[in-house]
């Protein structure tokens, strides 16, 4: 049987109050559509259709051609959404999932047990609900004598007696294909002026079918998103089954609830991450590291073996065998080799340092090209911009910058050479030469071992 799945995106979500469509929310960094899309691909034959409205551009935008669209001009309710991508899947497929892009918690395999169980019903369409204790504007599930659902009514038209009840409705259905199609045409309009796609419900009911509803075991899976403080909870759910995720995977953590790791972030096995650390959009971790404690990464890949404390990096990239902290500020472009250690309170920006280079502490480096096994003393500063321009410095392998060396740039400094404390240099160094002063003038040629 040919299944399809269409994912209801077109609200604005008027409860959030916000400028940014509801599901362009991001939860543990990824706008929420997403968790919607990929919990239906990997079941459907057919690409899912999503359903687009308020903010259409920026929501197609975030999910690319991982769907095919539908577009609901106006909102005019989940069953007239719903409606919307008739034209695309009419007779294209037998059963058809529908969800709703506000419910990133939903998981795939739930999806997958609610199409067997609709596989296994006799009746035309198949529910999801769940026990709870917080109503959360959430439909109530409405259920006969004998057990069978009758009907799903939302909150705002429910009885006093209807909203006592605790069963609720999640927002994901199976359908029988030609049965939605046509039935999709009886709802009547809601006392809002809505088509509730919850309606489908109670026709299906009248119309004598028994209907079946796959209760969760989990109704953490069904924190749908209406409002800011939805959207933290979902955040919070979203954060422990991450780190849980980690630590099954073979990462140490040491206090997951400090530790925010983003859903498309990597750790390579026996890393290990220390509290109060937050690891963001596409950070890549490698194997028997320590994060933190205290650290943020953001865009950032690290080797192996690498050591970071009370430290925030930016798109930045560090070698294996790299130690660095605390205090320290990798910017933009920041690229550090292998082994090198930054001590306290470094900055650096745009700039690559070779491997084994150290830079101990109190020291600014941007737009510059560092070699190998280069001293970086206290307190040296790139002077890097001149007003209007960001200039290069380029510092060979082995060299010695003084402590509290102002390096003016454009500048060379050749291999080996060395700058003594407080130098402030103007002009290029040749290899094996050592410079003191304000400005810097060359002293003398260095012998082998001279430093
Ligand atoms: C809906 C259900 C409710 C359920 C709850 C679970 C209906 C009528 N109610 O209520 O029973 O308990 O979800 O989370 O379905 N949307 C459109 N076009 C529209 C209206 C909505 O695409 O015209 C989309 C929204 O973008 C959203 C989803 O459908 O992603 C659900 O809409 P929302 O307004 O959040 O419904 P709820 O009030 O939460
Ligand atoms: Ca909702």
């Amino acid at each position: 049987m040919t299944l399809a799945s269409i994912i209801l995106a077109a609200g604005e979500g008027t409860r959030m109050r916000s400028k940014l469509p509801k599901v362009l929310h991001p939860v543990a960094g990824k706008p929420m559509i997403r968790y919607a899309q990929e919990a239906v691909a990997n079941l459907v034959d057919v690409p899912p259709v999503l359903v687009v409205g308020h903010g259409a551009e920026a929501v197609k935008a975030a999910v690319g051609d991982g769907a095919d669209y539908a577009l609901q001009a106006q909102q005019l309710g989940t069953g007239h959404a719903v409606l919307m991508a008739k034209p695309l899947l009419l007779g294209k497929a037998d059963l058809i999932l529908v969800t709703y892009g506000d419910m990133p918690l939903l998981r795939g395999e739930t999806l997958e047990k609610l199409v067997q169980l609709h596989k296994q019903s006799g009746g035309p369409v198949t529910m999801t609900s769940f026990i709870g204790d917080e109503a959360r504007g959430f439909g109530r599930v409405v259920r006969a004598e004998s057990g069978h659902v009758t009907a799903i009514v939302e909150q705002a038209d429910a009885t006093p007696e209807q909203l006592a009840i605790r069963e609720y409705n999640v927002g994901a259905y199976c359908f029988s294909g030609d049965w939605l199609w046509s039935a999709l045409g009886e709802i009547p309009v809601s006392p809002k002026g809505e088509y509730y796609l919850t309606d489908l419900v109670g026709l299906a009911v009248t119309a004598g079918f028994a209907l079946e509803s796959l209760v969760l075991d989990d109704p953490d899976e069904a924190i749908g998103l209406n409002t800011r403080v939805h959207l933290a909870e979902a955040e919070k759910v979203m954060r422990k089954r991450i780190n849980e995720s980690w630590m099954l995977a073979g990462v140490t953590i040491l206090d997951p609830a400090t530790t925010y790791i983003e859903a498309d972030v990597r750790i390579g096995v026996d890393s290990l991450i220390l509290p109060n650390t937050t690891l963001r959009g596409q950070t890549v971790i490698g194997e028997d590291c320590e994060i933190g404690p205290d650290t943020i990464l953001i865009d950032t890949q690290v080797g192996d073996h690498v050591q970071l404390l009370a430290s925030v990096l930016e798109q930045a990239q560090v070698a294996d065998h790299v130690t660095m902290g605390p205090y320290c500020h990798l910017r933009k472009g920041a690229i550090l080799d292998e082994g090198v250690h930054l001590g306290n309170f470094g900055e650096v920006k745009d700039s690559y340092l070779g491997p084994g280079t150290k830079m101990g502490h109190f020291s600014y480096i941007g737009n510059a090209k560092i070699g190998r096994d280069v001293n970086i003393g206290a307190g040296t500063i790139t002077c890097n911009y001149d007003g209007e321009r960001k200039n290069l410095t380029e510092i060979g392998d082995e060299v010695f910058i003084g402590s509290d060396t102002m390096l003016v740039a454009p500048l060379k400094i050749g291999d080996r050479s060395v700058t003594g404390a407080g130098s402030v240099v103007t002009h290029d160094v040749p290899e094996d030469t050592l410079v003191i002063g304000v400005p810097a003038k060359e002293v003398r040629k260095l012998e082998k071992n001279d430093q």
